[in-house]
């Protein structure tokens, strides 16, 4: 039986990777550390939880000796339109908290999770069917830490052998936790706003296409990539992965077959803005696919469906 730490538990991604893992592994199996506790009061009652720093290098590495740790789910960040507003705090927590996680890794021999994100890549990149291996400069903090982190887990792996995987993720939909400042957060505040005032006001503009993914298929990615045969996985971090691309315009016109009188318009953030346009608009995700068997579920008619139906069941 796997031994899993998460680190960063109660974010939108954590909290529901650290469900299935309880789901999956047996509670007292998987560990979930935060900064916080002050969200998510069932996650934390429910097994072993620490507040802690994932900064603080000795508490994470007793934690680790404590519950014989085998593998790290790495999920502490600063997300792309907060980290803009203090480059440097998100540098020090997206950059200083890996390099403790894969330093404890090498030391403990744990296999690590870290996510990427559509973040890694930037204007000169190709915007449709982005490649797998491509070009790749980002003009965002966010997206800087996203490469280092990218290429520092490719580090530990050929130098020490640490077994880092790790897939880029599209903006993630869901349910449960809110989006904890990304520029992708508007399409799960367009779901609620749908149900409650049957109108939203959007940061981005109209025709900006974004990759996305429902929660679903994001959490199956990242437990599917950790169980993933080594011997298959040629790129190991960073798989490319996609779901579904679409703007606000399409996801308003999908939900008003679900709520006839929905009506959107727009107040464009000039940052979120700059950021989602230097984004590609669609990847390319034949590497996860013939690698390790990614294949997601939903796609946007489905999960508009899934989730208006589940927040009108708890409005
Ligand atoms: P989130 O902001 O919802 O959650 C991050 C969690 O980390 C929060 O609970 C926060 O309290 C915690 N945290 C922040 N600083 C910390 C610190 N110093 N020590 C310990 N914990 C700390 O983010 P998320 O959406 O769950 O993202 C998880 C990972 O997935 C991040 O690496 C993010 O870049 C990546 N990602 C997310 C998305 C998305 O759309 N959500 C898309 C691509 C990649
Ligand atoms: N959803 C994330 C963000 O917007 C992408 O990594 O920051």
């Amino acid at each position: 039986m796997k031994r899993i730490l998460i680190i960063g538990s109660l974010g939108q991604l954590g909290s529901e990777i650290a469900y299935e893992c309880r789901k999956r592994y047996g509670n007292d199996n998987v560990v979930l550390t935060d900064l916080r506790d002050d969200i998510n009061v069932p996650l934390i009652q429910g097994g072993p939880f620490y507040k802690v720093d994932c900064r603080d290098g000795e508490a994470v590495l007793e934690i680790v000796k404590k519950h014989n740790i085998d593998t790290i789910y790495h999920l502490a960040a600063i997300l792309s339109a907060t980290a803009e507003r203090n480059p440097l705090n998100a540098w020090n927590i997206n950059m200083g908290g890996l390099m403790i996680t894969l330093e404890i890794a090498r030391q403990m021999g744990c296999a690590v999770f870290t996510p990427s994100s559509i973040g890694a890549f930037g204007p000169t990149t190709p915007k449709k069917f982005t490649p797998q291996d491509t070009i790749q400069r980002p003009t965002s903090i966010y997206g800087v830490t996203k490469v280092a982190g990218e290429l520092l887990c490719d580090y530990y792996n050929h130098k020490y052998d640490v077994d880092t995987r790790g897939v880029r993720f599209p903006g993630v939909i869901s349910n449960l936790t809110p989006p904890g400042g990304g520029t992708t957060d508007y399409a799960v505040e367009i779901y609620y706003e749908a149900v409650r005032k049957h109108h939203y006001t959007c940061f981005l503009r109209g025709d900006t296409y974004l990759d996305m993914i429902y929660m679903p298929d994001a959490v199956q990615a990242a437990i599917q990539i950790m169980e993933a045969d080594p011997s298959r996985l040629r790129h190991r971090n960073a798989f490319n992965i996609a779901a579904m691309s679409f703007c606000p315009e399409e996801q308003a016109a999908y939900i008003r077959t679900q709520i006839p009188d929905f009506t959107i318009s727009y107040e464009i953030d000039p940052v979120k803005q700059a950021i989602a346009d230097s984004w590609p608009d669609a990847l390319e995700d034949y590497a996860a696919r013939v690698e390790w068997d990614w294949k997601p579920k939903f796609e946007l008619a489905a999960m508009t469906k899934d989730m208006l139906d589940t927040i009108r069941g708890r409005e």
